[in-house]
């Protein structure tokens, strides 16, 4: 690839350079709506168009190489094409791809989940995280017998109604940082669900704990992630998981963990990491090994509505739930991540949080590089991120040049600046990722200065 010039844009130098992408985004407008099939791999001016995938590594249709720091956004914890993944797969599909029947492997991965995770005593496999999230929202209010749910502003569970309250609010609209209202994400929200939806400030448990009280005993379960993901990488703070568990548990409301990105910082995910056990978790990401697998579980006494030997049990049909395919890729995933594993991609995290911080602190650009474990996000503002009115303080257009001028270097993140490191990543990768933001940084850097920054 052409090295990017100083004076070309980021914008220009990208559609210079994927002439390929373009011309398949072309075809497909043609046939999907905006040309896409998934909103969060759509970016301006088209999204690249990626052949094939290997370690850390992946090709697009022109041929050109990029480090893969967003590894179907932190899903690919061992890269792409893991040889022990791959095989598995093999094994399995010479088998048949799925049966209406239950199989032996389901049971496997299930043992593996409940093993390692502090409050998983039983589990149902789903097929992405929306529903995980959606199935213990649920049972949450089947055990309880109450109709809201709350949830903190910025948080993201996935695509289903109740899910979809106030995961990016207009801020216009959602009232005071301290008592936000409910927003619905689109018009296409039931005004039901808006209304029985309590929306709580992250890393705020004062005000959690006042707005929690006032609804009282109309809150069936608040479900939270220990660690936001998809909306700015910000870890919980201490004392704060820890005030939420004793409060639903005082008030009688379910304390659902959304797991889905945070099961990637330790064996038992962030609630081992923080020493607190919700009553369900939300699970999805890592323990499909790149295929499409989720799953809720957590106290034996709440999911054992679901057993269908009980009289009105909770149906849970799926016609690929415990998907043998995603099954084997699961297991053999988890079975290399052993607690050595995970130690030593956090500490490669703990790395580049640190390096990329002192890039922009040399030249003197105002950013904060959020993260736990192998997690890591640029935020554009001066402000401390840790929440998400504070997320949303960070430079839009400053995130925009980042992202493509980090395609156009040979890198691939988020666009909203998150990025994972998987295991075949080496010290040289890393480097490779620090100096491709620092070179960016020089590129953009009179541009962004004039920005504010
Ligand atoms: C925390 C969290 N919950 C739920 C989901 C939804 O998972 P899926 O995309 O598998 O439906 C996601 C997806 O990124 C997520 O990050």
């Amino acid at each position: 690839m052409k090295a990017p010039s100083r004076t070309e844009s980021a914008e220009a130098t990208y559609v210079r350079t994927t002439p390929s992408s373009r011309a398949l985004y072309e075809q497909a407008c043609k046939v999907m709506p905006g040309g896409t099939t998934r909103t969060t791999v759509y970016f301006a001016p088209y999204p690249l168009y990626i052949e094939r995938g290997q370690g850390a590594w992946v090709w697009d249709v022109d041929g050109i190489g990029r480090l893969d720091f967003l590894q179907n956004y932190s899903a690919l914890i061992l890269g792409h094409a893991h040889p022990r993944v791959t095989a598995a797969l093999k094994a399995q599909l010479e088998r048949g791809t799925s049966v209406a029947a239950a199989n032996p492997i389901e049971i496997k991965l299930a043992a593996e989940l409940c093993r390692r995770i502090p409050s998983v005593e039983t589990v149902r496999f789903t097929n992405s995280g929306t529903e995980a999230t959606m199935f213990a929202m649920r049972l949450a209010r089947t055990f309880t017998g109450r109709q809201k749910i709350a949830r903190f502003e910025g948080g993201y569970h996935g695509t289903h109604d109740f899910a979809e309250v106030s995961t990016k609010p207009d801020l216009g609209l959602a009232g005071l940082s301290t008592s936000p209202r409910p927003v619905p994400d689109s018009a296409g929200t039931p005004q039901v669900v808006v209304a029985d939806t309590v929306i709580l400030p992250y890393n705020d448990l004062p005000s959690v704990e006042r707005i929690l009280r006032r609804h009282g005993k109309d809150v069936a379960g608040v479900i939270v992630e220990p660690v936001i993901g998809a909306g700015g990488v910000i870890p919980g703070e201490p004392g704060f998981l820890r005030g939420l568990r004793d409060l639903t548990r005082e008030l009688g409301m379910i304390l659902i963990f959304d797991e889905v990105i945070s099961l990637r910082i330790a064996p038992g995910g962030a609630q081992e990491h923080y020493g607190v056990t919700p009553d369900l978790t939300a699970m999805a990401k890592v323990i499909g090994g790149g295929l499409p697998v989720g799953a809720f579980g957590g106290r034996a006494d709440l999911m054992e509505i679901l057993d269908p030997r009980l009289p009105n049990a909770i149906p849970h049909g799926g016609t690929y739930n415990g998907h043998p395919l995603g099954m084997a890729a699961g297991l053999a995933t988890l079975e290399v991540l052993t607690p050595a594993v995970y130690e030593e991609l956090n500490r490669k995290g703990e790395w580049v949080r640190g390096r990329l911080r002192e890039v922009f602190e040399a030249h003197d650009i105002a950013a904060q590089v959020t993260g736990i474990g192998s997690l890591f996000n640029i935020h554009f503002t001066s402000v401390p991120v840790r929440d998400h009115r504070s997320m949303r303080s960070s430079n839009p257009r400053m995130l925009r040049d980042l992202f493509l001028g980090l395609v156009n270097h040979g890198i691939l993140m988020a666009p909203r600046a998150m990025g994972s490191i998987c295991t075949p990543m080496t010290q040289e990768d890393l480097q490779a990722l620090v100096d491709a933001v620092e070179q960016v940084t020089i590129e953009r850097e009179s541009e962004w200065r004039e920005l504010g920054a």
